[in-house]
């Protein structure tokens, strides 16, 4: 099992600013990926998020970028994780990543999110991959396919769209802050 993954077991009854697994995660994380501290405690809160759903499945990392998020939650929780990125080149830049640090439980495909099956997903992750406008069919897509139950974690503008849609509850997770949301499909 990895470092990380260790020491993430040992810090589950403190809370995140108190543990050692965010400095640890940053420093880790710089020869990784290109992400702030604060980027990164919002990667261990969605970890614990998602290591904790009702429903079993996979973590989508709905538009993953150049997989800061779904590499951080691949390592930290036991879920299987699927990052999904329009950009061929940066879904293969994951795949290479997780290729390197030996993360088996990451799968990065090139492809349209809208586009493809997530009916088997417990998890969502989505740091603002649309503009708004694209927010309400992207959820039509959720409702019709996935489960009641499944949870989402939103980072960034798409919080708010997400609140106004009537097919989202919140629900709660540690370490949320004025740019995180955690939500559940009714
Ligand atoms: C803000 S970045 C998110 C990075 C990553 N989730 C993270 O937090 O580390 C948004 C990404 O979504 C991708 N994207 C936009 N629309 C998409 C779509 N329809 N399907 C898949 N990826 C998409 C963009 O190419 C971009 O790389």
């Amino acid at each position: 099992m990895h470092r990380l993954s260790e020491v993430y077991d040992n810090v589950t009854s403190q809370t995140i600013e108190e543990s050692s697994i965010v400095k640890l995660l940053h420093e880790y994380g710089s020869h990784v990926f290109d992400s702030t501290a604060s980027e990164m405690k919002d990667i261990v809160s969605a970890a614990r998020f998602f290591s904790h759903m009702p429903l079993e499945g996979f973590v989508a990392d709905v538009g993953a970028g150049e997989g800061a998020a779904a590499l951080g939650i691949a390592l930290l929780c036991e879920r299987p994780v699927l990052a999904i990125e329009l950009i061929a080149e940066r879904a293969a830049r994951i795949s290479a990543s997780a290729e390197r640090f030996g993360i088996e439980s990451l799968e990065a495909v090139a492809g349209d999110a809208f586009d493809t099956d997530l009916s088997g997903a417990a998890g969502l992750y989505m740091n603002s991959p649309f503009f708004s406008k694209e927010v309400p069919a992207f959820m039509d897509k959720l409702a019709r396919e996935c489960r009641p139950g499944t949870r989402l974690f939103a980072v960034n503008a798409i919080v708010s769209d997400l609140a106004r849609d009537p097919r989202l509850r919140p629900v709660p997770a540690e370490g949320l802050r004025y740019c995180t949301a955690a939500f559940e499909l009714a």
